[in-house]
């Protein structure tokens, strides 16, 4: 099989060119470069010039306005001494840029360009280490997003939560918004009393009287991991490393959710090397938040639609906890390297719940893993481009590259240099590689060539196999299905019910959320409306509680028009605002010319309720699916 290669980034120009540019653009005007011309597709800047080690914010939230307003000063290593500071911003109101002095410094807002903001170059004085840029951000900041006390679960108090991966950190931070460059942080941060506001950093665990807070953190992080969030919020430590924040009417619930935290982490310890980070502490948001889960250091944020009451979805805490190793530590170097954060996450993920739920559980993550992925497969087809491990999201909106692919295909390679080399093996290359590329960059280059120096060493056979899984698109042929016996039972009753028996007789008894899972997987749209009807009489999934089990069968309500589940489905999309629910939804909806009216008046109507990240994505779909 030949591997088509793809056209590298552009890396051309020698550093005193780039610098000369970029001095013409502060000089002239002219010369601005119109697309970014960095090592990142996705960012203006040129650490390889001026590198940015350390940011110090002084922030104000004012929920009237919707803004963040304050400054930001960053500590700078100066690579190349005649080269300016090219910085990410955003949807910025820059106000002045100071050196650390305080005297004036020359700078200039190049072109903006969708998706990727403006360029912010500041021209230095020999002597400056570090810049004070004064700034506030827009109300519609891509990145944050303000709640009417309406959307919070107490209803008494508004709420302010940030999302900055991929390339959001620049509508609230003018900063080298990439994923190749770490810095330390500290921040002090002003909001109204009795919030408490919490980062991606050291957090307090009761609220401050004045409203203002200190945080610290002392790793060095990439711009897409800084956080902030505030809300009325309360503290519930989970064990000595841990805890759990949210609101006063979810904390105790979630604190009963996610009481496994601690072994998580010491069994994600035993495997990868020691947790770097501190303490794990986990936020649940409302449920506008667009995600599953974001792995923010000390503090993932996670969504409500977790809360299962049983446990059953707690797999997502192990991804996000995961992400402290595979992400947080050893992070991809661009989104083109998307797949070296979440496959190794996904496959961290499912080791974690193997080693606390056994093999079968593990077995039930992987299949459904791979069912998802097989969907996804056929939805953007099999020789697709993006479908390679290797992405190339120039001139693209990195958030594309979020499709099952990275996650579930890169899993499913490592699963497969695992069976090859064995468990034993692979842990300890795993464990050698997050050593080796601690609080570094990573592209799929390095990987292949620690793979090549370490654990395919003298096997020229493997590494060949390696290359096709990262270069080619679909899925290599010979990739083996488990099917673990608890589905098999599942699949046996859906054949059952496929050949006649009624759903009330079938054997379901105790089944858990994954074997549920299963079972929807296997309904072929559109399903007649009575047989949607006896299913739901017999197993009440229009009223189910478990937010997955939900969302597979509403999408099956829509596919199958079975419209007893209007009313939920209606009430679900005002609600939550999680991504991976709601963009098959929309999707779906959007295929006949009834269901597009519907979508679109059901947007209207939600969609001030959303978070700018999600009203863009569903914008997108409605747009796509034409008038
Ligand atoms: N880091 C991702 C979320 C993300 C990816 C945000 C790309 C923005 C751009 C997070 O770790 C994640 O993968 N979340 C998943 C959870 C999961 C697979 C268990 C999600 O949100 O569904
Ligand atoms: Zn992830």
């Amino acid at each position: 099989m030949g591997t088509e290669r793809r056209p590298r980034i552009r890396r051309g120009r020698t550093l005193g060119a780039l610098g000369a540019a970029a001095g013409l653009l502060l000089a002239a005007g002219c010369g601005a470069p119109a697309a970014p011309d960095g090592p990142d597709p996705h960012s203006w800047s040129h650490p390889e010039q001026v590198r940015v080690t350390h940011l110090a914010l002084d922030l104000e939230a004012d929920f009237e306005a919707r803004r963040l307003s304050g400054s930001v000063r960053l500590d700078l290593d100066r690579r190349d001494p005649g080269a300016p500071l090219v910085l990410d911003t955003r949807d910025l109101e820059i106000r002045s840029v100071r050196d650390g002095k305080g005297r004036p410094l020359q700078w200039r807002l190049g072109p903006a360009r969708a998706g990727l903001g403006r360029p912010l170059a500041v021209e230095l004085r020999p002597e400056t280490r570090s810049v004070v840029v004064a700034y506030r951000t827009d109300p519609e900041a891509a990145a944050l997003q303000w709640l009417d006390p309406e959307q919070t679960e107490g209803g008494r108090h508004p709420f302010l939560y940030s999302q900055s991966q991929s390339i959001l950190a620049r509508s609230w931070i003018p900063c080298q918004d990439t994923p190749s460059v770490r810095a330390t942080y500290e921040a002090t941060v002003r909001v109204p009393p009795p919030l408490m506001a919490l980062m991606s950093a050291e957090n307090p665990t009761e609220p401050a009287p004045d409203g203002v807070y200190r945080f610290r953190m002392p790793q060095p992080i990439p711009a897409y991991l800084m956080a902030i969030a505030a809300g009325e919020l309360e503290f519930r430590p989970l064990g000595p490393r841990s805890g759990v924040y949210a609101e006063p009417e979810v904390v105790d619930r979630a604190a009963r959710e996610f009481a496994e935290t601690e072994e998580m982490m010491a069994v994600a310890e035993s495997l990868y090397g020691p947790y770097r980070w501190g303490r794990y502490d986990i936020l649940v948001l409302p449920p506008s938040f667009p995600f599953g889960g974001m792995e923010n250091p000390r503090l993932t944020f996670v969504t409500p639609t977790v809360l299962a009451g049983d446990r059953s979805l707690t797999a997502l805490v192990a991804h996000e906890l995961a992400h402290s190793w595979s992400g947080n530590l050893v992070t991809n170097a661009t989104w083109n390297d998307f797949w070296l954060n979440e496959g190794f996450t996904t496959y961290i993920e499912v080791r974690i719940m193997e080693a606390l739920r056994g093999k079968e559980y593990a077995d039930m993550l992987r299949a459904l893993g791979r069912h998802a992925l097989e969907e996804e497969l056929d939805r953007l087809g099999r020789s697709s481009p993006d479908t390679r491990l290797a992405l190339d999201l120039a001139g693209r909106d990195p958030d594309e590259a979020m499709t099952d692919v990275p996650y579930e295909k890169g899993r499913m390679f490592l699963e497969r240099l695992e069976r090859r080399f064995g468990r034993r093996a692979f842990d300890a290359f795993l464990r050698r590689y997050f050593d080796a590329f601690a609080f570094r960059p990573v592209t799929t280059k390095d990987f292949r060539h620690f793979l090549a120096a370490h654990l395919a060493k003298d096997d020229p056979e493997a590494l060949e196999e390696a290359e096709l899984w990262i270069d080619m698109p679909g899925l290599p042929e010979d990739s083996p299905e488990v099917v673990p016996e608890a589905f098999a039972r599942v699949d046996r009753q859906f054949e059952a019910w496929r050949s006649g028996t009624p759903a009330d007789r079938l054997d379901a008894g105790g089944w858990n959320t994954q074997q549920w899972l299963r079972f929807l997987g296997h309904l072929e749209d559109p399903v007649p409306v009575d047989r949607m009807a006896e299913l739901d009489a017999a197993f009440h999934f229009t009223d189910s509680a478990n937010a997955e089990i939900l969302g597979a069968w509403l999408r099956h309500a829509v596919r199958s028009r079975y419209r007893a589940a209007d009313a939920r489905l209606e009430e679900f999309l005002l609600e939550v605002g999680r991504l991976k629910f709601l963009e098959p939804l929309y999707r779906d909806l959007s295929a006949t010319e009834e269901g597009r009216a519907r979508a679109r008046a059901l947007f209207e109507r939600a969609s001030p309720r959303y978070h700018p990240i999600t009203r863009a994505a569903i914008r997108k779909i409605l747009n796509d699916a034409g008038a």
